[in-house]
């Protein structure tokens, strides 16, 4: 990814690679700007210059067209029509919005279909996809990665030069296509080859002496089916592995193709859902930057007390910041939900409030723009009965419109008081990283051992302790400069090479702090066992033995001690046998294996190693020994309730509120509030300067 980042975020990153290019795309003294995806071809040509004025007068500063318009694009094989896409575009100029353009490829024409049924999923049942819907095309198919590009070839000529154009957004919510038609075949064993050479090599990683499964040559293998019992974990692994590849070569394709005709003026971004098994998130080398999407309330999430449902679940938002931020500095949010959406399991009104704290949550991680999906309620579709900005009349603002706008004036106020100090010190200290590696969540998710371990749950607990600290968390990568952070934790990191267990050992040695938590480092980069003790490389790191590991029923829950207090858990827990230096912080009680360490510290040079072998059931223990730690490290810490977050950037402290009652927060007595009270109601925001 080409990395372009501004001055104020320019500290915040001294770890990272530094950017291949600084651009002047989101000036800094804007700080944010928000924008509104309009869908021309779904209106009334006449309706567009109201919808565009009213949009403008709203505050909005950019709009968003062309994204599933293939169709209207180029309505027959090689017969494009830009006529209506011009007209629009002057017409968001007219009111001094800019414009994002989409490549449209999620939505292939009928006659692209019929034409080359193949381009459709095939899935592993044999069943195909049809057309009528979105995403129906497969990523491995050549003809539809063809007929896209040359599309997008013609968007680009026709608009690449176009000052009104800002930037691209490719395709929508990108995610793996899993297709087993014969492209993906083809291309699945081509990718076999390349990675593998010899067809040993693959047998030996695939570990296919097991049950049969050797191969003699790549032409033999097929695409693994998911569903069919027992079907070889690597194979199945590496699948995943291509699929993930080939939506981050297809957006390579596509910014590339791009590139040859637009300027460098105009960025080039895709919008993720925040997906933490995804290897493509970050995975491609061409985008400018990634932007993320965010729905908040639709039935899945409880948040907190009986009417969180209707705010969302506070680390949704807080954990996409933390996770884009690191992988592109300059990142946005391209959808934010406006109000109710129509195809959630519920789709309840959110809270008064909640749409703009969500709008502040983005802004406080260090986005550098929010766009909304979208400004009009579409009236017919698939979508049906979602919001917009402005309801189905096409001109009344909703609620969650009226929450946008006070949102982009209270940007304006702030654009009024950017300093240059961005961050207090205290905050920077507690600055924590997570090491982590979506490959390794899948997996673990394919090979769990007990139904009762959930990957993210787990990374959640460890997660939600940070923030309830105040901490700003990096989620970073085995490539990132390790010594940037004072303390890095590694949850259940189940596959760990040589290399990286030397590179964390040094990291401790020379004063860095490990938080590595239960089933780490019990397999090799190729996801074999150790041909050892149980995870034995990592003992001299951690100065313990892992005797055994447990995975109690869910009626018989285990019990941990750690100063006096009990803490409970039933899904894994490593039973521990620490080394004459390393201390016992916790230990396992009631079961066969009473006494015996579940949390241990190792100092480790001029650093420590902390181990927690059990993972607690409501992430109370990890909240103990993260204290535990960091009061030993003399690291200043905040105690902020579930659901408080504060961060800080451009020289502004944001608080919001996700909890279900009012939160006083202790700030100094000439603070200067630009926004809200230090009493901070349910889904409220307070924002103030920085001294
Ligand atoms: C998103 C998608 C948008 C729109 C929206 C509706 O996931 O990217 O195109 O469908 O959901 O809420």
């Amino acid at each position: 990814m080409k990395h372009v980042i501004s001055i104020l975020t320019l500290t915040l990153l001294s770890h990272m690679l530094f950017p291949q290019e600084i651009g002047e795309y989101f000036p800094d003294q804007q700080l944010t700007t928000v924008g509104a995806y309009y869908y021309p071809e779904h209106w009334d040509e006449s309706q567009w210059d109201r919808d565009l004025m009213k949009m403008a007068e709203m505050g909005f500063e950019f709009t968003h067209f062309a994204e599933f318009a293939w169709a209207q694009l180029e309505p027959e094989e090689g017969v494009y029509d830009f006529g209506w896409l011009d007209r629009a575009i002057s017409l968001a100029a007219k009111h001094n919005l800019k414009v994002i353009l989409c490549t449209s490829t999620a939505t292939p024409p009928i006659w692209l279909v019929r034409k080359h049924p193949d381009i459709l999923i095939t899935n592993e049942d044999g069943t195909r996809y049809d057309h009528g819907s979105r995403q129906h095309a497969s990523f491995s198919n050549e003809y539809y990665r063809t007929y896209s590009m040359k599309m997008i070839a013609e968007l680009a000529k026709r608009y690449g030069e176009d000052k009104r154009v800002i930037g691209w957004q490719l395709d929508n919510e990108p995610h793996s296509t899993v297709d087993y038609g014969d492209d993906a075949h083809k291309r699945f064993r081509r990718w076999l080859k390349m990675k593998y050479k010899d067809i040993e090599s693959l047998n030996h990683a695939w570990g296919t002496n097991f049950w049969s499964g050797t191969y003699n040559n790549f032409n033999e293998i097929n695409l693994p089916k998911h569903r069919q019992w027992g079907m070889n974990l690597y194979q199945r692994l590496d699948h995943s592995r291509f699929c993930d590849e080939e939506t981050a070569t297809f957006l390579d394709e596509q910014a590339q193709t791009l590139r040859r005709h637009i300027s460098p003026q105009q960025w080039i971004t895709t919008n993720f859902i925040p997906m933490y098994d995804a290897r493509f998130i970050g995975a491609d080398k061409e985008l400018d930057f990634i932007s993320y999407t965010r729905y908040m309330v639709y039935g899945e999430h409880k948040g907190i007390g009986e009417k969180g449902y209707r705010v969302g679940e506070y680390s949704r938002i807080a954990m996409a910041n933390d996770y884009f931020r690191p992988l592109s500095p300059l990142f946005g949010v391209m959808e934010l939900q406006p109000g109710q959406v129509n195809w959630g399991t519920v789709n309840s009104q959110p809270l008064p409030g909640a749409v703009r704290l969500w709008l502040w949550h983005v802004f406080a991680g260090g986005s550098r723009f929010t766009c909304t999906y979208r400004f009009r309620a579409p009236i017919y579709g698939f979508e049906q009965y979602h919001y917009g900005i402005v309801g189905p009349d096409g001109v009344t603002p909703t609620s969650g419109g009226i929450e946008f706008q006070q949102f982009i004036s209270e940007i304006e106020l702030l654009r009024k008081n950017v300093s240059l100090l961005h961050q207090p010190e205290a905050y920077l200290k507690r600055k924590t990283a997570i090491l982590y590696n979506p490959d390794n969540t899948v997996a673990i998710e394919q090979n769990k051992q007990t139904q009762h371990w959930n990957t993210e749950a787990h990374l959640l607990k460890y997660y939600r302790a940070l923030k309830s600290f105040g901490a700003p968390v990096d989620f970073i990568r085995e490539d990132t400069d390790f010594t940037a952070y004072r303390v890095i934790v590694v949850p259940a990191y189940q596959q760990m090479s040589l290399e990286l267990i030397n590179k964390l050992t040094s990291f401790a040695e020379n004063g860095g702090n490990l938080v590595i938590s239960c089933r780490s480092g019990h397999q090799n980069e190729l996801g074999h066992l150790w041909e050892a003790k149980h995870a034995e490389p990592i003992y001299g790191l951690i100065g313990s033995e892992i005797a055994f590991y447990d995975l109690p029923q869910s009626f018989d829950p285990g019990i941990v001690e750690m100063e006096g207090n009990m803490y409970s858990w039933n899904s894994w827990g490593d039973i521990l046998e620490p080394s004459i230096d390393t201390e016992s912080w916790a230990s396992y009680q009631g079961d066969f294996y009473a006494g015996k360490s579940a949390v241990t510290f190792h100092p480790l040079k001029e650093g420590s190693v902390t181990y927690v072998g059990a993972d607690s059931q409501k992430g109370d223990l990890e909240l103990e020994v993260l204290k535990k730690l960091y009061d030993r490290l003399e690291i200043p810490i905040e105690s902020y309730p579930p659901g408080i977050i504060v961060e800080y950037r451009d020289g502004f402290g944001i608080a919001m509120n996700y909890s279900d009652s009012a939160y006083k927060i202790d700030l100094s007595k000439d603070t200067e509030i630009l926004i809200g009270e230090k009493e901070i109601p349910t889904a409220g925001v307070l924002v103030w300067k920085i001294n």
